[in-house]
C-alpha cells in the first residue's frame, strides 16, 4: 500500500547547537539549501533562538546584510529579496489558523521563496506537509536542543548533507 504524505511516519534526528554562533552557522547550511516553496518552522520556548536562526538564514540566502533581520511580533510578515525571497513570518501574537488564512499568509507556504514562521505551532492546521520542523529546547547548562521533524524525504538528505552544501556555496 502506498501511504499519502500525511499518514508517513515522520522522520526525528536531533542537532545540538552549543553557542550562537552554532545556530547562525546551522541557519547558514539551512539558508544555502533552500529552494522556492521550501517551508521551515520554529517553535520553542521565548529566547529558544528561532530569530538567531532564522538570521543564519538570511545569511544563507544572501540577503543583504544591510537588512536587519528581526522577530516581525508586529507585523507578523517581513519579506527579504535574497538568492531566493524570504518571508519572515512570527505567529506568536495570532490565536489561530483561522487568523493565518484570514491574513492571507498561506499562499506564501506555495510561492517563489522561503517561508521562516516562528511559533508555527498556533497554526498547525494550515502548515504544509512536507515542511521542516525545528523544535528548540534549552537545556540546563544553556545549550539547544534541536528536535528536527519532517516527512519529506528531501529534508532527510539535505540536513544530512548540510556541511556538504555549506562548502559548495563557498567555492562558488
Ligand atoms: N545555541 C545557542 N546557545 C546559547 N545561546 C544561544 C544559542 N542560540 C541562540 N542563543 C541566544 O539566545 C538568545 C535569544 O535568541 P532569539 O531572540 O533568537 O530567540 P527567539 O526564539 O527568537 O525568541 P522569541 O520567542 O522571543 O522570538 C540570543 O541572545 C541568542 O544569542
Ligand atoms: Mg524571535
Amino acid at each position: 500500500m502506498t501511504l499519502k504524505p500525511q499518514e508517513k511516519e515522520s522522520i526525528e534526528h536531533e542537532i545540538i547547537l552549543k553557542t550562537s554562533a552554532d545556530t547562525e552557522k546551522f541557519g547558514i547550511q539551512l539558508g544555502s539549501m533552500a529552494l522556492p516553496g521550501d517551508v521551515i518552522c520554529l517553535d520553542g520556548e521565548l529566547g529558544a533562538g528561532k530569530t538567531t536562526l532564522t538570521q543564519g538564514i538570511a545569511k544563507g540566502l544572501a540577503v543583504d546584510p544591510a537588512c536587519y533581520v528581526t522577530s516581525p511580533s508586529f507585523s507578523i510578515l517581513h519579506e527579504y529579496p535574497g538568492r531566493i525571497p524570504l518571508y519572515h513570518m512570527d505567529f506568536y501574537r495570532l490565536n489561530s489558523s483561522l487568523e493565518v488564512e484570514e491574513l492571507g499568509f498561506e499562499e506564501y507556504f506555495y510561492m517563489s521563496g522561503l517561508t521562516v514562521i516562528e511559533w508555527s505551532e498556533k497554526a498547525t492546521e494550515i502548515l504544509p506537509v512536507d515542511r521542516l520542523a525545528l523544535h528548540i529546547r534549552i537545556t540546563a547548562d544553556n545549550v539547544r536542543l534541536v528536535c528536527c521533524t519532517y516527512v519529506a524525504e528531501k529534508w532527510r538528505n539535505r540536513l544530512l548533507n548540510r556541511e556538504n552544501v555549506q562548502k559548495n556555496q563557498k567555492n562558488k
